[in-house]
């Protein structure tokens, strides 16, 4: 492993920013501290809080993140201008270690198209922003958006630039997912052949999946010596999404024979960051997606089950262990104590305040009369329902549906409406029909619905479903859920859920989008 430097890779989370930036990945402040977190309990080194000049929420929830996350970096975004950094600055001024990544396009076209500007224009830019953000802190990253895409020799230009600037880490960002391994690779190699400055920072990476190449492509940018890799949660990002962080980290693990360098991510929190990012978002993980799916580690095949029995290497090159997946156990029932639950919680890996564990008790005591064997994934739902939740406009407070092959599917449902409780009835062509016509009606409100979906939570024909909403709001669209064991209560939360995180995403709309 030459070129880089050393053998520490660094994890640059940015699921609260690029992440956030997936069709109805929105998150409230209470979320992404939560997040936040989650990130520094599993070792990331930098987490991308958000982009501070885009809405006095995002300000807000990264100035949160700097004030209480101590043990990582915390990296505000900030387009090469000075009204951005300042502001970026005063949102970050206060983390243990703060870090402003600003960023400007180097591709023609996008100077063509979108800034209208000369490639010296876009130099001189670029050479300000960075001395500008040097005022502030040592800590300045730049990006050269659509790297990928940018002339070469303008590229190495730039990256030299940045480093006279004063930037410590540069970073070179596939944008559209437009480049491959090989290529991308030799285009690291490229930087460090040619940039004479280039050992004074370190070198980034950071790979969108539209061609399903952002690991890969990352990885091979490794290979030849970029030392900080940016991705997010369960690949989550702009269209296709970002590198993912769990592949990247256990592909760097499980082949420390070829890479040759390490991470510092605690590998056992993976899956449970993973699950706490899906019921924060509502965007699940498909089934076959490696290292988090539910079939990640699955093996069905008779020849595999009889290899894995006689030596668990023969098919199994990472143990499921490794990234916090264990053997689904029933942990609790009706007879389970305050105790019981709260130790349970803690072996999960959640600290909760006494507060939180009363109205999980409360829960889980309903649960338990109704079903006999509650799972980690039951707990886990009570937890998000009942402490993570958005704070709530809409409440349901009673619903009774009637339905079958001879009656007109009705819902009577009572919500609370702020302090008010309205009771109204819906009709439909099926009971979830007329329960969301119920909801709308109460609401007085009609955002098209984008999708719904039902799963059971645990296995079992007394689980938990497990419902998802998404609407849309004015080219945004929002995600619900709610769970419960009748599925049409789950279906009714989950849409009040993403009502409710539709009016706090109405006072939160984003003045400036990052190409403005
Ligand atoms: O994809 C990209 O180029 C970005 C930059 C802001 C780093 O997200
Ligand atoms: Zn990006």
């Amino acid at each position: 492993m030459k070129k880089g430097k050393g053998d520490r890779i660094y994890i640059f989370d940015t699921t609260l920013r690029d992440g956030e930036q997936s069709p109805g990945a929105s998150m409230n402040p209470d979320e992404k501290m939560r997040i936040a977190r989650q990130l520094e309990a599993m070792g990331v080194d930098i987490i991308e809080a958000g982009f501070p000049v885009a809405s006095e929420g995002d300000f807000a929830s990264v100035r949160q993140i700097a004030r209480e996350i101590r043990g990582a970096q915390i990296a505000g975004l900030a387009r090469a201008n000075i009204e951005d950094i300042d502001r970026a600055w005063e949102a970050i001024a206060d983390a243990a270690n703060p870090r402003i990544h600003t960023f400007i396009s180097t591709s023609d076209i996008h100077l063509k198209y979108q800034l209208r500007k000369t490639r010296e224009e876009v130099m001189e830019d670029a050479r300000k922003a960075v001395a500008h953000a040097c005022k502030y802190t040592k800590n300045v990253e730049f990006s050269a958006m659509d790297a990928t895409r940018t002339d070469r020799d303008y590229l190495c230009r730039m990256v030299e630039a940045a480093i006279e600037e004063g930037a410590t880490t540069v970073n070179i960002p596939d944008t559209v997912g437009y480049t491959i391994p090989e290529e991308y690779g030799r285009l690291i190699a490229y930087l460090f052949e040619k940039v004479k400055n280039i050992h004074q920072a370190i070198i980034s990476v950071h790979c969108h999946n539209d061609l399903g190449l952002a690991v890969a492509n990352s990885l091979a940018a490794v290979l030849n010596g970029a030392r900080q890799v940016e991705c997010t949660i369960n690949g989550i990002g702009e269209r296709a999404g970002n590198t993912a962080m769990e592949e990247i980290v256990m592909a760097i693990e499980t082949r420390r024979d070829l890479f040759g360098v390490h991470t510092g991510i605690k590998t056992e929190k993976i899956y449970q960051t993973s699950k706490l990012l899906t019921q924060i978002t509502g965007i699940p993980v498909q089934p076959n997606k490696a290292i988090v799916g539910a079939n990640a580690f699955a093996h069905e095949s008779g020849i595999h089950q009889d290899g894995l029995i006689k030596e668990k290497s023969t098919y199994e090159i990472m143990r499921p262990e490794s990234v916090g997946i264990s053997e689904t156990q029933i942990v609790l029932g009706k007879h389970s104590g305050r105790h019981a639950v709260s130790e349970h919680l803690k072996k999960m890996g959640y600290k909760h305040s006494q507060e939180d564990l009363n109205k999980v008790f409360v829960r889980f005591k309903e649960l338990a009369d109704i079903k006999k064997e509650i799972f980690d994934e039951d707990l886990e739902a009570i937890l998000y329902e009942e402490v993570f939740r958005v704070k709530d406009k809409f409440k349901l407070v009673y619903l009774t549906v009637v339905s079958g092959n001879v009656a007109i599917p009705t819902a009577t449902m009572q919500l609370q409406v702020d302090q008010e409780i309205i009771q109204d009835a819906g009709f439909g062509v099926g009971p979830v029909d007329a329960t969301f016509a119920a909801i709308r009606k109460i609401t007085k409100t009609d955002y098209p619905l984008v999708r719904f979906a039902v799963d059971a939570i645990t296995k079992g024909a007394d689980a938990q479903g497990e419902a998802t909403v998404q609407l849309r709001y004015n080219g945004y669209s929002v995600v619900g859920r709610g769970s419960h064991n009748d599925i049409l209560v789950a279906s009714a939360m989950a849409y009040i859920n993403a009502l409710n995180r539709l009016e706090w995403l109405k006072g939160n709309i984003r003045k400036v989008r990052l190409v403005d």
